[in-house]
């Protein structure tokens, strides 16, 4: 039974509920304390700065008034820019479950932006332990405060506004469990602020456009905007890093981009909500990967990846290999991200 709130409002997250289903990993890491305090933040300054001057605040800068009426018939524009992948040609979804696929798409999306964050705001407060440089610790600290608004604001619109959740993502959940057992820091921000908040950032822009109430769209929008700066806190801290790796750790960092990559493509076929709605998952997920939209939106998502891959020299062949293999970039893509440098 779900809990009351202090209004009388049903509650969908409950401690009942989230008790079934918590992701307890134990990690050895090595914390370390830097001393030295006189680099005044070189290439991180800029980055700071801005970060400090756009706080936000998710209760008052939200105007959180709308009433969202999940389920509610969906205008024709809205239907447009909505998902409209389920009316493609092939498309496993009956026309009279247009509106309700729209909608478990949006709550979909927005669930597993909501794990993103907290996995976000989990793997970045341990980088501010294990990073050895000072300037790095006080950013990521920053970049903390800003996952707690994401966080906040997520939650707090799933809880209030749609009223439908859903699970973190199989591949989601596996890449948190490895990123927060991981001990080597550069592999965090690799997993993390490369690859989830890469897809995030580009996700949150899409759906910033495409969601259909003005408070998601609002939440997203603002979202981006942090979002870029995290993506830019990854390529500072990675860039040039792997020039003086060993072959081997350098293997190393390539095999876990291979598998989160493959994990990550495996997220946007959409399984659990082909499950909710009782559509064949088998037809659902083919559907998703071979439909042009569905493909064309995936290497859309996964261009700012291979645009940070290549800036951190991690656009390596077999990576390239994967990606074209799972229909997440074209030659073009890895084309358009060398002229971009
Ligand atoms: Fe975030
Ligand atoms: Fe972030």
């Amino acid at each position: 039974m779900a809990a009351n709130d202090q209004a009388g409002t049903p509650r969908v997250f409950t401690l009942e509920q989230a008790g079934q289903d918590m992701l307890a990993v134990d990690a050895a890491i090595r914390a370390l304390m830097n001393f030295d305090y006189g680099t005044r933040f070189g290439r991180l300054r800029d980055l700071y700065e801005r970060s400090k001057s756009a706080q936000w605040n998710a209760s008052t800068d939200i105007d959180w008034s709308y009433d969202v009426a999940f389920g509610a018939p969906l205008s024709a524009g809205y239907g447009m820019r909505m998902a409209p992948f389920a009316a493609s040609p092939g498309s496993p979804v009956p026309q009279e479950l247009w509106n309700d696929f729209r909608w478990q798409y949006q709550a979909w999306m927005v669930n597993q932006f909501l794990h993103g964050e907290q996995g976000a705001l989990l793997t970045t407060a341990r980088l501010v332990e294990t990073v050895p440089d000072m300037a790095a610790k006080v950013y990521a600290a920053a970049q903390v405060a800003d996952e707690a608004r994401h966080v906040e604001a997520y939650a707090r619109y799933v809880d209030e506004k749609l009223r439908v959740t859903y699970p973190i993502n199989p591949g989601l959940r596996t890449l948190m469990r490895d990123l927060l057992s991981e001990s080597r820091w550069d592999i965090v921000y690799l997993g993390m602020q490369v690859i989830v908040e890469g897809l995030a950032l580009a996700a949150t822009r899409i759906a910033s456009a495409g969601f259909g109430d003005p408070i998601i769209t609002s939440i997203t929008k603002m979202i981006a905007r942090d979002e870029a700066r995290h993506v830019s806190f990854g390529v500072i801290a990675l860039q040039g890093l792997y020039q003086d790796m060993t072959s081997r750790e350098y293997a190393e960092r390539e095999a876990f981009l291979l598998e989160a990559i493959h994990l990550m493509s495996q997220r946007f076929l959409l399984r659990e909500i082909w499950e909710r709605m009782d559509i064949d998952p088998a037809r659902g997920i083919q559907f998703a990967c071979t439909d042009p939209m569905m493909v064309g939106f995936r290497q859309l998502l996964f261009r700012k990846v291979v645009q940070v891959l290549r800036q951190v020299d991690l656009l390596t062949v077999p990576i390239r290999d994967l990606m074209l293999a799972e229909g997440l970039a074209t030659p073009q893509t890895f084309a358009a991200a060398a002229q971009a440098g």
